[in-house]
């Protein structure tokens, strides 16, 4: 299992409801949160390991218990505003701002189906948001800051430049 970095198509598509969690998905969870723990993220959704299904890890430290892993979830109430500084391990060595709610509620299925709602804030709120975005296929380069996305350019442009002469090997 690897990260797959931008600009890779899979990233750019909405991913597919779970219908039921059986252990091929607990497995994938497992090896997504082992993934995520090695790459030192916080966050891992998983269109990110080539896996184009409704389904994220999350692990901001005594925030959450032991709930880390989040099936078919949806921002159900999102309020206020918050300018968050961010990462993504599909955009290695990029960072910037991006304009997020302040809290939000988000309901999700766990490992065993228990129906999860969650209300959270700061660095929480904004992991939540991030990786439901990319769920539906929008990244955090999408709703930076024009500065941040200025800031970038260079960079990601190289991404690009890159990606395609991989891909005409
Ligand atoms: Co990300």
């Amino acid at each position: 299992m690897n990260i797959v970095t931008y600009p890779a198509e899979i990233l750019r598509e909405k991913a597919e409801p779970i219908e039921e969690i059986n252990d091929d998905i607990c497995r994938t969870a497992d090896e997504m949160l082992e993934l995520m723990y090695e790459s030192e993220g916080i966050g891992l959704a998983a269109p990110q390991i080539g896996w184009s299904k409704r389904l994220i890890v999350i692990d901001v430290k005594d925030e959450l218990g032991d709930e880390k892993v989040f099936i078919n979830p949806a921002l159900v109430n999102q309020e206020g505003t918050f300018l968050s500084d961010e990462g993504c391990l599909s955009f290695p060595d990029i960072t910037g701002k991006v304009m997020r709610s302040e809290t939000v509620e988000v309901v999700a299925f766990n490992l065993k189906g228990e129906k999860l709602k969650i209300k959270a804030g700061g660095l929480l709120g904004v992991v939540f948001q991030h990786e439901i975005d990319h769920l539906n296929g929008v990244l955090f380069i999408d709703k930076m800051t024009p500065g941040s996305s200025l800031a970038n350019a260079k960079k990601l442009k190289e991404f690009e430049r890159i990606y395609k002469r991989v891909q005409a090997l």
